[in-house]
């Protein structure tokens, strides 16, 4: 088929196994944009498809489960956003990855948890922005970059939940472990964290640390690499403070929605294909664009 298998790092294992490239979502566009496949097999979410599509708009994409929608991009309504922005003129409007090709569309620049810091410091310290859907990913980089960024009220259903009771009993029970996380989790559990960053960033600490065990603050499909990179350390994932029978559940349920059986079906039948209206790509195309030359 002349097709490149692309895969997140919150698939599940097996997934990843048969992956021609495994990566975050700045790597998976990167990936997107330069293959000389003719054919993309996204393993991952709706909208990391979408920006592969966009970046890459003459070859086909398929996406295992179409229903692989995203908490924060559903947490964004585009008409909604749009007031908002009409409501904070002169903001430039800087968007997480994480959203809908409508919201891209109205957004100046597009960044991942791996680039917001690298474009941030291009951008004058005194610039009026708003930074949208995730409140938390938001927080993190006005404490990190001491900026006043205006947020959009979004977040992620996995990362929000995250219990802080279990992860204080880990962290005691565990006292030799380092706690890793992803940005996307709020204020009381980053303040854990020897580590703060994208899964790539994650995965890559977890090599060069000079440490055994790892309390892992994010959706534990990432452990296997984790795993596969360092076989003699311990990953431990946090579980959720949900109710009833979901209490532990900490996968993101709309990651897991894609199978080796669905993968196997899309390419055998070429479809579910992405498709997107070409005056709304060109829209959007503007906003990566922008994120993949700053950091280029
Ligand atoms: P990364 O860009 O760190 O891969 O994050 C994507 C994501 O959806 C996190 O929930
Ligand atoms: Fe979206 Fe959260 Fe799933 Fe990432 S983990 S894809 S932010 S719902």
């Amino acid at each position: 088929m002349n097709a490149v298998i692309l895969a997140h790092y919150y698939q599940e294992p097996e997934i990843q196994d048969i992956a021609d490239y495994i990566g975050d979502s700045l790597e998976l566009s990167r990936k997107a944009a330069a293959t000389d496949a003719e054919t993309i097999v996204f393993c991952g979410v709706r909208f990391m498809a979408d920006v592969a599509k966009i970046l890459s708009p003459n070859k086909k994409v398929l996406l295992p489960d179409l229903d692989a929608g995203c908490s924060l991009e559903d947490s964004c309504p585009p008409e909604q956003f749009q007031n908002f922005i009409q409501q904070h003129p002169n903001h430039k409007v800087l968007t997480y990855i994480n959203s809908s090709i409508q919201v891209k569309a109205i957004s100046d620049i597009v960044v991942t948890s791996s680039s917001a810091e690298k474009i941030l410091q291009q951008l004058p310290k005194d610039e009026p922005i708003i930074f949208a859907p995730d409140k938390y990913l938001g927080a993190y980089l006005n404490k990190k970059t001491g900026r006043d960024m205006v947020l959009w009220d979004g977040s992620c259903i996995v990362h929000e939940r995250f219990s802080e009771e279990a992860l204080v009993k880990l962290q005691a029970t565990h006292q030799d472990a380092q706690i890793i996380a992803h940005p996307e989790c709020p204020e009381n559990l980053l303040q854990y964290a020897d580590h703060v960053g994208s899964t790539s960033s994650l995965l890559n600490y977890t090599k060069d640390a000079n440490t055994d065990k790892f309390i892992v603050l994010t959706e534990p499909g990432i452990i296997h690499q984790m795993q596969l990179a360092s076989p003699t350390k311990t990953f431990l994932d946090v579980p959720g403070a949900g109710e009833g029978p979901c209490t532990s559940c900490n996968s993101c349920p709309y990651m897991r929605l894609n199978t080796l059986e669905k993968i196997y079906l899309c390419m055998a039948n070429q479809t579910p294909a992405i498709t997107i209206e070409e005056d709304l790509r060109l829209k959007a195309k503007g906003a990566l664009d922008t994120m993949l030359e700053m950091t280029a």
